[in-house]
């Protein structure tokens, strides 16, 4: 079977999908694939590339990669693809639009505002929803131009950076939620194990946290059986509601023994530091078992 690991891009994440990339073409089972890492450096150079492939498979995070427009490309190629379909991509990337549908399937997720550009700047809507408050660029990943505002005061200066990080230019306000951070990898609509995460040194879990060795404790954790029960129901909600396949991340926060959802990311970073690779090594999967399972369930 002919493999294309397509990777890079031009999102502000193609230094994180590189390390995705590398790690897949260090654990695919070369006697079963014929693999071709394929490197996107322009919107054009990779679709000459991948005609031919029986499947590509997608080591993309961020803009035009985890946001349903390459999915879309791949479709219009009649090239099989990893991962979830045009409309879950590009739901889940924009975090306004999946936090409206998870809140309409009665899926917790902290209170927010959106503005599209800085004419909807506004200070007292910020001190309504109330500090502290998480700036993030709308369609971000990886924490990338995210701050974490606790003073009125630094409010302009963290949408400014939002905003100039956002390939859509539109900025998420997020109220700040207390509470263990746990993710939930999901392959093929079944729970892996929940993995706490607590930044070292850091008091989110911000880019430092999620990709340098040691940066954050990342580890399975076992919850009261009731708390599991919750969280497993939120995961399920997330995953149902924005129609996801094959295999996704679901981030939330814990409160208070209540799962309070974040974001969900339809092409989870596969980097050395990563979580879902490691929740499913908790499951006993390899990552090449992994890999696997993932090319499989695309196929079917
Ligand atoms: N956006 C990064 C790659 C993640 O969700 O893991
Ligand atoms: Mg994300």
């Amino acid at each position: 079977m002919k493999i294309g690991v397509i990777m890079g891009g031009i999102s502000l994440e193609a230094e994180v999908s590189l390390r995705t990339g590398r790690e897949m073409l260090n654990h695919l089972d070369s006697r079963k694939y014929e693999v071709t890492p394929i490197v996107i450096s322009n919107r054009e150079d990779w679709i000459e590339q991948v005609k031919g492939l029986d499947l590509a498979l997608l080591a993309l995070h961020g803009t035009y990669g985890e946001d349903g427009t390459v999915q879309g490309t791949l479709e219009t190629l009649g090239i099989p693809y990893t991962g979830s379909g045009v409309l879950s991509s590009s739901l889940c990337m924009n975090k306004d639009m999946s936090k409206k549908i998870l809140r309409s399937d009665g899926v917790l997720t902290p209170e927010w505002l959106c503005w599209d550009s800085m004419d909807d700047y506004s200070p007292e809507a910020v001190q309504r929803l109330g500090y502290p408050v998480m700036v993030k660029p709308n369609s971000g990943g990886s924490s990338i131009g995210m701050a974490k505002v606790n003073d009125p005061a630094d409010l302009r200066a963290a949408v400014l950076q939002a905003f100039a990080s956002d390939p859509d230019g539109a900025v998420l306000i997020e109220r700040f939620t207390t509470g263990q951070e746990i993710t939930c990898s999901l392959l093929e609509g079944e729970l892996l194990p929940i993995i706490g995460i607590a930044a070292a040194g850091a008091e989110w879990f911000d880019y430092t946290a999620k990709y340098e060795e040691g940066g954050a404790i990342e580890q399975v954790i076992v919850l009261p059986p009731e708390v599991e029960a919750r969280v497993r129901v939120a995961a399920l909600a997330s995953w149902k509601a924005l129609k996801c396949s094959v295999y996704a991340r679901v981030d939330m926060l814990l409160q208070d023994g209540v799962p309070v959802v974040l974001e969900v990311n339809t092409l989870p970073g596969m980097t050395k530091t990563s979580l879902l690779p490691r929740s499913a090594q908790a499951a006993g999967l390899t990552f090449g078992g992994l890999l696997d399972r993932i090319i499989e369930s695309s196929l079917s």
